[in-house]
């Protein structure tokens, strides 16, 4: 494959998400790893070295500005802090780069509104980076649902959690408000995923409730979204369990699950399903690397103008339905979802 067919991406930062990221980059057959900024003096050539040793030409940069002025620079990964999401991709945006940003996208509804304007002005492509929707299984999970073996889809459970470590409580040492607690971190793909089996529906409203702690952070939220008709789903994440990432889905004629949302490569991904009919089955999918698909994806997207499966109206319906979540916690009322 020559270099006019892979995409050439910079990385806006040397966080810790790169692990996965990096290789992703380097391991995609359409994509090229140019460059990698970082702020803080040395981390960008240390998180190379630690995570692409094998990659000797790709060039640092000690500013993000730097990168984003390199114009051999088609696309940038964003693995900054959640508060610095928005602001990085407008800046990258109107460098005309095209953005994959880690979710979430940002922390206000605003904030991708001016995202999207701007994307359409410099015609550049910008998705969230909820990774795990680039697994399979999720594909056969839809396929399953829209051949009626389930019936249709009424009530929606997704869990994601895991007991924080004192090596990750950098999560949890700010204010919701600077993007920082359980929500951001992981409470957006339990809302994600919760969404996902009413593609045909509208989230109607939200209520919700919370554990906080001193530094302002959420640690463990349950919650329900209404979508009319007696469709709910229910998400429940936090940071004072077990791991789980699953989600679970209860039709009019049977159930269907997903065991592992954020199956790595190395993990067996397992969906199971049952009807009222007695029917009942557990599949084994393949392995697959949804990091590297998700870099895929992208790059397809670009090289050959196509609209990236992650739209931008998902992460403002997501965002919102985010936003309404954490006010009903403080208000300890349900929310309604305003038409957009
Ligand atoms: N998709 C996934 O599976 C997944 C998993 C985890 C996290 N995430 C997302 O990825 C993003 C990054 O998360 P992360 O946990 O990897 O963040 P992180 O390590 O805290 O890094 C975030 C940014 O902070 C700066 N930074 C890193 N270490 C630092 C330190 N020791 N002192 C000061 N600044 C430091 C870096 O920018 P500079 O290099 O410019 O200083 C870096 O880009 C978040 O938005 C998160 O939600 C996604």
């Amino acid at each position: 494959m020559n270099n006019n067919t892979k995409l050439r991406w910079g990385i806006l930062g040397a966080a810790r998400i790169n692990q996965q990221l990096m290789p992703a980059i380097v391991e995609a057959k359409n994509s090229e790893l140019v460059a990698i900024a970082s702020r803080r003096p040395g981390a960008a050539a240390e998180t190379l070295k630690k995570y692409a040793p094998e990659e000797t030409n790709v060039q640092i940069y000690d500013q993000p500005e730097a990168l984003l002025n390199d114009e051999s620079i088609q696309a940038v990964y964003i693995p900054l802090a959640n508060k610095e999401h928005a602001q990085w991709t407008l800046t990258a945006i109107e460098k005309g780069k095209h953005v994959l940003c880690e979710k979430p996208m940002a922390l206000t509804v605003a904030d991708i509104e001016a995202i999207e304007t701007a994307a359409e002005k410099h015609k550049v492509i910008v998705m969230e980076g909820f990774m795990y929707r680039f697994h399979p299984q999720h594909q056969r999970i839809k396929e399953i649902i829209d051949s009626g073996l389930i019936g249709e889809v009424r009530s929606v459970r997704s869990c994601f959690s895991y007991l924080m470590q004192a090596a990750r409580e950098y999560r949890i040492d700010n204010t919701i408000e600077n993007g920082s607690g359980a929500m951001w971190d992981i409470g957006c793909y339990a809302i994600h995923a919760a969404r996902l089996p009413f593609y045909n529906d509208t989230p109607l409203s939200v209520s919700a409730m919370a554990k906080h702690i001193e530094t302002g952070a959420d640690i463990s939220c349950n919650g329900i979204i209404d979508f009319g008709d007696g469709k709910y789903a229910h998400f429940d994440f936090g940071f004072e369990h077990a791991r789980r990432a699953e989600y679970e889905i209860i039709g009019t004629k049977g159930g269907l699950k997903c065991h592992n949302v954020w199956a790595k490569q190395a993990e067996t991904p397992i969906i199971s399903w049952w009807t009222e009919a007695g029917q009942q089955c557990q599949e084994t999918l393949a392995l697959a690397n949804h990091f590297c698909l998700e870099i895929e994806h992208f790059s397809d997207c670009v090289l050959n103008q196509k609209k990236p499966a992650l739209s931008l109206d998902d992460a403002k319906m997501n965002c919102q339905v985010i936003v309404a979540a954490l006010e009903s916690v403080k208000s300890a009322k349900q929310l309604s979802l305003k038409e957009k």
